[in-house]
């Protein structure tokens, strides 16, 4: 999401006024062992050192690190090379035509490759396979900026009220997902021309609505009576991969789509609670009436979801599936727990949100694939409540049960859902340095969580996994559910928790960085997005490191256990005023897919000035949001 304009849109900003204590109201023995750490610091001692890589430097990755830079083209560790596998505008659908960035029209962009990608997917061919040379690629469109599309456009409140009809039906068609399907040959990765796979989604396309919010009366709207079909989806982040083979995407800050005001409408408290109707970044109102909230109030009660697609399949209808919440969410990273019960991890990408788990009732059936379908259907929502003694809870989400009763404004199930923050807000959650991605380890079991930032934690709400008042730099947290491997219980009702890592430079002790010993360039800001590699080290992008460093965003990754945890190593820079999204391996690992976004968003930069003209570097094509490819020269595994 966008950083450097973050100032007028509520995107992430905090709306949570409940009273759910942060974890530091409660002086424990941790945060007093804190304290002395503290002290330690200014002293001049190591900085928050993590236990089991005090003695060794030892990293198990192999790469040589770049050092941070601020530049129009990337950088990537010596020994690797990096390929444009396609750029917003190339073809996705047999029939598009070639990308001409002075005539950017719903046609041609409903059958291009959208704007900003973010989450990545790949998903070998055949289907269960582990394919490492083809496959197909998941992308989402999460938003457009319109600075970088349209000349004389700034995200201005007064100049986007002139945006035309024909520009805004354009970015319409720019926002959604794409399914590419893609071959490595002779070493390098093409899209194939014409496949039958290849797919846009955008915001016009039918999803089909299921779970428990399904054809409910706060689902209705004019265009859609019975509440079970809902066209788009919109500003969808990270996401992730179901055991079934599917793709799932999380619909993140819907609210920048609906103008109105929403105070005067009956799902006042729910979009209060949700900032629709707040500052907006998109002007589709003046056109559609159902972005106007006054007109339609319960159209934005449609987004908020997470989607599920089958990519396998080029004609299977989008589904949102609302059993897992309504919130801003990051992703969606489901694992297969230790009773075969499906559990999904996601992240409410805001300040002072919450994390989420979901629990299917059915378990997985490895053998048949359809018989997984409805798993996302019917199972047990919670959200995270930490302890100050290193434990953790998930407390459910379930109408009936505890306050979430008709008397507290909760009439069902779907009730519930739809006001998913109100209800966590009701259950005392605790409220986190905005959770983005989620991903599971696939060695540990262990669960790791992004929390990007919070610069507006205050001294007396810093709480255990939210350390730092003023947080600038982010950390990412360790949850330990009960067992190891495939042996964890994700679906325990109680958990562990650790600061695995804390962002910053390490050398500045003021800003209590907290990595694994001997961090040379390593040191990062803003995680934003995760994947583990094939041996288990974490890959981490970042989102937001101009603000905190002044330098591009980065790609790092470490080990989580042995000499080598926590020691992060800068492996890829960034273009400037771009961010890094959607890390993927290949199952050999020998294959890295990085998402580009917003290459040149930075202050003052615009389509007819930008900060860099990437990936093309030509005079007369825009700086272009793109899928790149990363691999090693001798056709290695990445990072060994
Ligand atoms: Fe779309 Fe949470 O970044
Ligand atoms: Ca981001
Ligand atoms: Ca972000
Ligand atoms: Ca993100």
């Amino acid at each position: 999401m966008s950083r450097h304009l973050d100032t007028d849109h509520a995107d992430d900003r905090s709306s949570n006024q409940s009273a759910n204590p942060h974890l530091a109201d409660v002086m424990s023995r941790r945060s007093l062992l804190k304290g002395m750490v503290a002290t330690a610091i200014a002293a001049g001692a190591p900085v928050f050192p993590i236990k089991d890589a005090l003695a060794s430097t030892t990293s198990t990755l192999g790469f040589t690190e770049i050092p941070h830079h601020m530049a129009e083209n990337h950088a990537v560790a010596p020994g690797y090379g990096v390929q444009v596998v396609i750029r917003w505008g190339d073809k996705v659908e047999a029939d598009a035509p070639a990308f001409d960035p002075n005539n950017i029209t719903a046609e041609s962009q409903a059958k291009q490759f959208g704007f900003n990608n973010d989450f990545l997917a790949y998903m070998p061919l055949p289907l269960g396979s582990s394919s490492s040379d083809h496959g197909l690629i998941f992308s989402n469109h999460e938003n457009v900026h319109h600075q970088l599309v349209w000349p004389g456009i700034v995200e201005d409140k007064v100049k986007l009220e002139r945006q035309t009809k024909q520009q805004i039906d354009a970015e319409m068609a720019m926002h959604g997902l794409s399914v590419i399907e893609v071959k490595k040959g002779g070493g390098r990765w093409s899209v194939v021309d014409g496949s039958r796979y290849n797919r846009r989604i955008h915001t016009n396309t039918g999803f089909r609505i299921a779970g428990p919010a399904a054809g409910h009366a706060r689902m209705k709207t004019s265009a859609d009576p019975a509440g079970l079909l809902a066209y788009g989806t919109l500003h969808n982040c990270a996401g992730g991969v179901t055991p079934w083979g599917t793709c799932l995407s999380g619909e993140e800050n819907y609210q920048n789509y609906f103008g109105g005001d929403s105070q005067k409408t009956a799902e006042a408290k729910n979009h209060k609670r949700n900032q629709v109707g707040g500052a907006i970044r998109n002007v589709w109102y003046k056109f559609y009436d159902r972005f106007n909230v006054e007109k339609e109030p319960n159209e934005p009660n449609r987004f908020g979801w997470v989607v599920e697609l089958d990519p396998y399949d080029p004609s299977a209808q989008p589904i949102k599936r609302t059993a897992l919440g309504r919130i801003k969410h990051e992703g969606a990273y489901t694992v297969v727990s230790r009773d075969g019960r499906v559990v999904v991890y996601t992240g409410d990408d805001a300040y002072d949100e919450y994390v989420y788990r979901y629990v299917s009732d059915g378990r997985f059936n490895p053998n048949d694939r359809a018989a997984n379908r409805e798993l996302l259907d019917k199972g047990t929502l919670s959200v995270a409540k930490f302890e100050a003694d290193g434990t953790m809870r998930w407390l459910p989400l379930v109408h009936g049960q505890g306050k979430l009763t008709a008397e507290n404004g909760f009439r069902d199930q779907g009730d519930v859902l739809i006001d998913t923050r109100l209800a966590a807000d009701l259950l005392g959650a605790t409220k986190m340095d905005r959770p983005e991605d989620i991903d599971v380890s696939p060695i540990t079991g262990r669960v790791y969580v992004a929390l990007t930032k919070h610069p507006n934690r205050k001294p007396e709400n810093v709480d255990g996994p939210n350390p730092r008042a003023g947080n600038q730099w982010g950390q990412v947290v360790e949850m330990i559910p009960p067992g190891e491997g495939k042996d964890a219980d994700h679906a325990a009702d109680v958990f562990k928790w650790e600061v695995f890592l804390a962002g910053g430079d390490p050398k500045k002790p003021e800003q209590k960085a907290k990595y694994g010993a001997g961090v040379e360039h390593g040191y990062f800001a803003c995680p934003d997005n995760f994947a583990f590699d094939p041996k288990g080290r974490l890959w981490i992008v970042t989102d937001g490191q101009d603000d905190a460093f002044g330098v591009c965003d980065s790609a790092y990754a470490c080990d989580t256990t042995g000499p080598g945890r926590g020691v992060t190593k800068l492996f890829f820079n960034s273009p400037r005023g771009s961010e890094i999204c959607g890390p993927a391996f290949t199952p050999d690992g020998r294959t890295l897919f990085l998402a580009i976004q917003h290459p040149a968003e930075e202050k003052g930069s615009t389509v007819d000035k930008p900060s860099t003209r990437w990936p093309d570097f030509q005079a007369n094509m825009p700086p272009r949001p793109a899928i790149v490819a990363v691999t090693k020269n001798d056709g290695g595994e990445i990072g060994s």
